[in-house]
């Protein structure tokens, strides 16, 4: 296991940042939607579109939503694609809650959705059970990044498409450094103001800077197994949206141990 510290990106026992994410979401699960729509000026709708738009419409589809906090990806999913059944998950109960939540008013528009606490590096599904596995901003605040892919492909059929919508690296310079700007000063700024938990968005602001870019996480996809690997950066690449495909007439890889 290569487990780092999500905030640096050096090598750092795994609990390190599996602890620091369960208090910052367990703290801020009930203004994160607020913060999203507040912080990107509303442009995390558009980008949960894009998302939502690389699933493959089939109604018989079995989704999973890995790291799926307070729900938005599930209730974009289920109404823009319709499929049988979505299973979202996240590592902290409180931002299931917020999703369970809006699941019983209806967000997920008569789509069947379950709900489960899951660490995205150790998934407690059979192998080749879903045809689309889903993950936004949760890549990034995972210690073991190439364990979490290597699951997400386990879980997949043959031929089953994993999105991933993640922070990413403009790349104009200006538009690079502005956002730098943003990331240092307004991000924390917001946080503090709509959370009180300004650390936790000194936090977010860190892990962002030190996510890989886009080509070198398409590697990382690639390196554990997922073919057609291909994004699309939105926004100028602030966000993208990275898409690999499982193989057909591959062995499931092992199930993650622990
Ligand atoms: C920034 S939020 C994103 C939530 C949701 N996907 C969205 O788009 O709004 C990141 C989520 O990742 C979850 N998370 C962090 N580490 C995880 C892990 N190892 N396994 C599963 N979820 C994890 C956090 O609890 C949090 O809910």
């Amino acid at each position: 296991m290569s487990s780092i510290d999500t905030a640096t990106g050096q090598e750092a026992p795994e609990e390190l940042s599996k602890e620091r994410v369960r208090s910052i979401f367990a703290q801020i699960a009930r203004r994160y939607e607020l913060f999203n729509a507040v912080s990107s000026f509303g442009a995390y709708r558009l980008w949960l579109a894009r998302m939502a738009a690389q699933v493959p419409v089939d109604p018989q589809a079995q989704v999973l939503d890995l790291a799926g906090g307070a729900g938005d990806v599930t209730f974009t999913v289920a109404r823009k694609v319709r499929p049988a059944h979505i299973h979202c998950t996240d590592l902290v109960d409180d931002m299931l809650n917020v999703a369970r939540e809006r699941y019983e008013r209806g967000e997920a528009s008569g789509v069947p959705v379950s709900f489960q606490v899951v660490d995205a590096q150790r998934i407690p599904f059979d192998s080749e059970r879903f045809d689309a596995v889903t993950m936004a901003y949760g890549i990034r605040n995972i210690p073991d990044r190439d364990q979490a892919l290597r699951e997400a492909l386990r879980v997949l059929k043959p031929g089953g498409t994993f999105v991933c919508l993640e922070f990413s690296t403009p790349r104009n310079p200006l538009w690079n450094g502005l956002y730098n700007f943003y990331l240092d000063h307004l991000i924390p700024f917001w946080g503090k103001v709509i959370t009180g938990d300004r650390d936790g968005f000194v936090y977010l602001s860190q892990s962002i800077k030190a996510f890989p870019r886009q080509d070198a996480f398409a590697d990382m996809m690639r390196a554990a197994g997922f073919e057609r690997v291909e994004w699309q950066n939105c926004t100028g690449g602030i966000v993208a949206v990275h898409v690999g495909r499982r193989p057909h007439g591959t062995c499931a890889p092992q199930r993650a141990q622990g």
